[in-house]
């Protein structure tokens, strides 16, 4: 399913990032996480990521305005012409709408939007318990995706692992908070479209990936 374009949507914590780097392997398509892109800009100390902290660490929303430029800039890059999954972004109604005008106005479109579904009472303890391999990226688990060898990294053999500065149990509130008030109303706006599949993130990580792939077939 070369070429495809999609969206990845879900709660803080319900498994975006985990299953869009499965999708980027599996279709050669890349991943645009704006959250990713955002901790780039905050670790390099650019305006952007000066603008980004403050409220990243609050669990709030980056301005509409900002995002929309990032992304706009980053779909322009030769390795989104192959295809991309957005992890989260659009998160927004507006974001929504100025996504369908850039594509349109590139002469492109969506082609599928998946929630990837998570009760609330799940996430708290999914973001708590996750770290990070400060080498190459690869996401663990304290309970859910141990590394095989303790402090070492699967993919690379980094030893060395990071937290990021807005999983806390305060800060995962504030964020779920922000998703349904204003990231749930874009189920009906693309359900609308007829472009909307909901997957059950409640289940095993390969569980999950095997209905994406259902979904999205061969
Ligand atoms: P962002 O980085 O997008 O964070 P998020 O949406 O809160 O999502 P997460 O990255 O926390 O979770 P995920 O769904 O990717 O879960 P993961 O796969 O890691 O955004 C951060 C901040 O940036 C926002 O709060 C906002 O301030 C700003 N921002 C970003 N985009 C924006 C936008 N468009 N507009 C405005 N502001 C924006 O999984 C979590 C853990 O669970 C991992 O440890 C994983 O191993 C584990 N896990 C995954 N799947 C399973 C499973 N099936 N079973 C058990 N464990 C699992």
């Amino acid at each position: 399913m070369a070429g495809k374009r999609l969206i990845l949507m879900g709660p803080p914590g319900g498994g975006k990032g985990t299953q869009a780097k499965r999708l980027q392997d599996r279709y050669g398509i890349v991943q645009l996480s704006t959250g990713d892109m955002l901790r780039a800009a905050v670790a390099a100390g650019s305006e952007v990521g000066k603008q980004a902290k403050a409220v990243m660490d609050a669990g709030k929303l980056v301005s509409d305005e900002l995002i929309i430029a990032m992304i706009a800039d980053r779909i322009d890059a030769p390795d989104c012409a192959n295809g991309f999954i957005l992890d989260g972004f659009p998160r927004t109604v507006p974001q929504a709408e100025a996504l369908d005008e850039l594509l349109a106005s590139k002469g492109i479109a969506l082609d599928k939007v998946i929630e990837v579904a998570v009760p609330d009472s799940m996430l708290i303890e999914r973001i708590t318990g996750r770290f990070t391999c400060a080498k190459c990226g690869e996401g663990y688990h304290d309970k859910f995706k141990q590394p095989k060898t303790a402090g070492v990294c699967d993919v690379c053999g980094g030893v060395e692992f990071t937290r990021r500065a807005d999983d806390n149990e305060e800060t995962v509130t504030a964020r779920l908070k922000a998703y349904h008030a204003q990231t749930a109303p874009l189920m009906p706006f693309y359900k609308q479209k007829g472009l909307l599949e909901v997957i059950d993130g409640d289940r095993p990580m390969d569980a999950v990936t095997t209905d994406l792939e259902r979904v999205l077939g061969s």
